[in-house]
């Protein structure tokens, strides 16, 4: 419920179990008084009034002692007596930056307005949004701050929107999607980072006096740093402490920053990255930020995955696919590389069905000339030496074996080898007279360009059309550099980034809108966009082009902080690993890829008969678990022993799958349980070995772990839920 008191001017947000407070005062300024557990039975009127005034901080108005740094900002300006950093930052036609927003009416909606081209949570019956205006009378501009509250799912998301209703352009420097200030600094900082093939690494950081700032400059959500940060108590665990975290709706540069200013109040922000970022807003234009989702947990981090996984498989991904089972997949990339033939892949195909695979992927290599990494991006006709009976008979023969069929692109980018940049010299992104960095051999088709986006929407829709496609995995392999548009005016290149993404998405929305059947699979070399923007339009990632279970672990864990094991990809792949050589057992492999949505990145026509029947087995097992995996609830498990394993589990009603992975044997170990948790104490579970066991005991004791004399040795448990007798 949403609810505003005019006697003390606060605005209350009471989700289940969570309460966000904001006050506006006599002044019209606003600011933030609480987030964290619920407050059923007042609003807190003492918080302001009582804050220590401190000195050597200019007064506001003209009132003596009236501090706005000494105040907690809801959506702190540039420039005014607070010197902390700010929200948003402009500047004016006179060159000045100063801005000075008061609050002037607000209003409670039913329901959530859609942001306008970029992606946001979809509505739902029990959300309601607060938008709240303030105006900078001197410069004539809105400012609008957009709470949305889903009650059940007891999230909050935000945004801003800038309205220029003056007569002069204003120029926007940076505009945050939300804003939100904590009274202490004892907190740990914990973020998502890694590079290429090592994404979402938890990293935890003490804060002491210093300005965080986790982001993207690369073009995309990144590798790097994924859009999300979470404050946390200092002893807030996997089960308790509070934990305080946003995530961006937004898949291109970002900057999510923590500021500890010098009377150790904590200011978090998340929004698209300021230092790339410039938008000309002409008079009678509205400026719309991104989505940031804020989550709050009482309970740690279990509790906040709970709650991302639940939004974002509720309000987030496409309706069609959030709830439905996805296929068991074969992927030609780390089976075939570019060296694509015909009748290998369909012996490679067969072998798949036979084993029990219900999809198959043709990855890179299958279009223009394409023999390596450098060539033919942009020209999406089939490479007839490679299919000489053409890509419909292949389909056909995929079909008649049983599968149904995906396929790799990569529209966003383009061979300088190729049709396309021949026909178009002028859609790459460049800055004229500069030269253009090749990455991965290739360069970046300009989606600021409307031209270039009407051509991708075509270009796509003619190729989803006419072939019999179920499945598409939608790539993109480079960081932007040198960036420019040729379609943008000289006061326009600093918008480049964000229009970018404004096309990115509007190609997205037409594509998918127009082929509502096909599985879209996001991948940036891996996990480089893995973030909620693409989300919203394809329902699963390649999680990372990392396909070793051992490194998978911590991959997998980070990224299961948020995102749920639907959205995740996670095939198992040879031995030696391709990207780092180390050889585990095929049965870990399983076990780890069975943690999102699963499936095969290898040659399964050409491995020795026991290798296949134990693969048969696992697509047995998985197809008996991918409801609990891909619809249920899942849960971080605590190993016996920290850093040397990694141990997990789902359930719903029917049953319970628990995962462990011992990472490394060691000399005479004393046998270990396993605890397990969530599940009901005074239901009955039927393990695997025939026994049954009481949920309280499971909770209890645990399950034993084999001792064994063996690295990346892993166990996996199916427990049934039967009726007491
Ligand atoms: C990226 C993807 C891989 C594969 C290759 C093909 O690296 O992440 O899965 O599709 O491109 O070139």
């Amino acid at each position: 419920m949403i609810t505003f008191d005019e006697a003390t001017g606060i605005f209350h947000l009471q989700g289940k179990q969570t309460s966000y407070f904001m006050q506006k005062n006599e002044q019209n300024h606003l600011f933030h008084l609480y987030w964290g557990s619920r407050l059923a039975k007042r609003l807190p009127d003492y918080v302001l009034k009582e804050i220590k005034r401190a000195s050597y901080i200019a007064d506001t108005d003209h009132i003596k002692e009236y501090k706005l740094e000494r105040l907690p900002q809801e959506y702190p300006a540039f420039g005014n007596s607070d010197l902390r950093k700010p929200a948003y930052q402009l500047t004016f036609q006179n060159g000045t930056q100063i801005s000075d927003f008061r609050y002037v009416t607000h209003e409670i909606i039913q329901g959530k307005p859609a942001l306008k081209g970029l992606p946001s949570l979809r509505e739902s019956i029990d959300c309601e949004t607060l938008k709240i205006t303030l105006h900078d009378a001197y410069q004539q501009i809105n400012l609008s701050l957009f709470y949305t509250l889903f009650e059940e799912a007891d999230i909050i998301t935000r945004h801003s929107e800038l309205e220029n209703v003056g007569d002069d352009p204003v120029e926007i420097n940076q505009l945050n999607s939300a804003c939100v200030e904590l009274p202490t600094s004892d907190l740990d900082l914990l973020h998502l980072s890694g590079s290429w093939a090592r994404e979402t690494h938890i990293q935890r950081t003490p804060l002491s006096q210093l300005n965080y700032r986790v982001e993207s400059t690369r073009g995309s959500s990144s590798h790097e740093h994924n859009p999300f940060i979470a404050l946390m108590e200092k002893e807030a665990t996997e089960t308790n402490g509070d934990v305080y975290s946003m995530n961006l709706v937004y898949s291109g540069n970002f900057e999510a920053t923590v500021d500890v200013e010098m009377q150790d109040a904590v200011r978090m922000q998340i929004g698209m990255n300021s230092t790339l970022f410039g938008w000309q807003l002409q008079p009678g234009k509205t400026f719309v930020s991104p989505e940031a989702v804020l989550v709050y947990s009482q309970h740690g981090l279990q509790e906040l995955t709970h709650k991302y996984h639940q939004a974002y498989q509720n309000y987030l991904l496409p309706k069609k696919f959030a709830k439905k089972e996805r296929p068991i997949l074969v992927n030609s990339w780390e089976a075939c590389y570019f060296d694509l033939k015909e009748e290998a892949l369909l012996e490679l195909a067969q072998s798949s069905k036979d084993l029990g695979v219900e999809l198959f992927v043709l990855d890179d290599g299958w279009f223009g000339h394409r023999d390596d990494t450098s060539s033919s991006l942009g020209d999406w006709f089939v490479d007839s030496q490679k299919f000489p009976q053409g890509l419909e008979h292949f389909i056909t023969q995929i079909k008649q074996i049983g599968l149904d069929f995906g396929i790799w692109v990569e529209p966003e980018m383009i061979s300088e080898d190729s049709n396309l940049y021949r026909q178009h010299l002028d859609w790459c992104i460049e800055v004229p007279g500069r030269l253009k960095s090749y990455s991965r051999g290739q360069f970046v088709l300009d989606l600021a360009n409307t031209e270039v986006q009407n051509y991708l929407i075509e270009t796509l829709s003619e190729l989803f059309q006419r072939y019999d496609i179920d499945y598409v995995k939608w790539d993109m392999n480079r960081s932007m550099t040198e960036t420019g548009s040729n379609a943008l005016t000289s006061s326009q290149q600093k918008e480049f980034y964000h229009r970018y993404m404004l096309g990115l998405y509007r190609v997205l929305a037409k594509v998918t809108e127009q082929f509502p059947d096909i599985l879209f699979e996001n991948c940036a070399g891996g996990g480089g966009r893995f973030d909620p923007g693409m989300m919203y339009y394809m329902p699963q990632t390649w999680t990372s082009d990392d396909t070793d279970a051992i490194e998978r672990l911590a991959i997998q864990e980070g990224t299961s902080l948020i995102y749920p094991a639907i959205s995740m990809g996670a095939h198992v792949s040879q031995v030696p690993n391709h990207q780092i050589g180390r050889v585990t057992p095929l049965n870990t492999r399983g076990v780890v890829a069975m943690q999102g949505n699963f499936g095969y990145e290898m040659d399964l026509s050409k491995i020795p008969l026991e290798e296949k029947l134990e693969i048969k087995a696992q697509i047995e097992q998985f197809k008996k678990i991918r409801s609990t995996v891909q619809l249920g609830t899942f849960y971080r498990l605590a190993v016996p022993v920290k850093d040397n394993a990694k141990a997990w589990l789902f359930l719903d009603e029917q049953q319970v799958v628990v995962s462990y992975v011992q990472i490394h044997a060691k000399p005479n170990s004393p046998s270990k349980r396993l605890k397990l948790t969530g599940l009901n104490p005074e239901g009955l579970y039927l393990l695997p070995n025939g026994e049954k066991r009481y949920g309280d005991e499971l909770m209890a004791f645990g399950l034993a772990i084999d001792t064994v004399k063996q690295d990346f040795y892993s166990q996996q448990w199916i427990l049934q839920k039967v009726e007491d007798e």
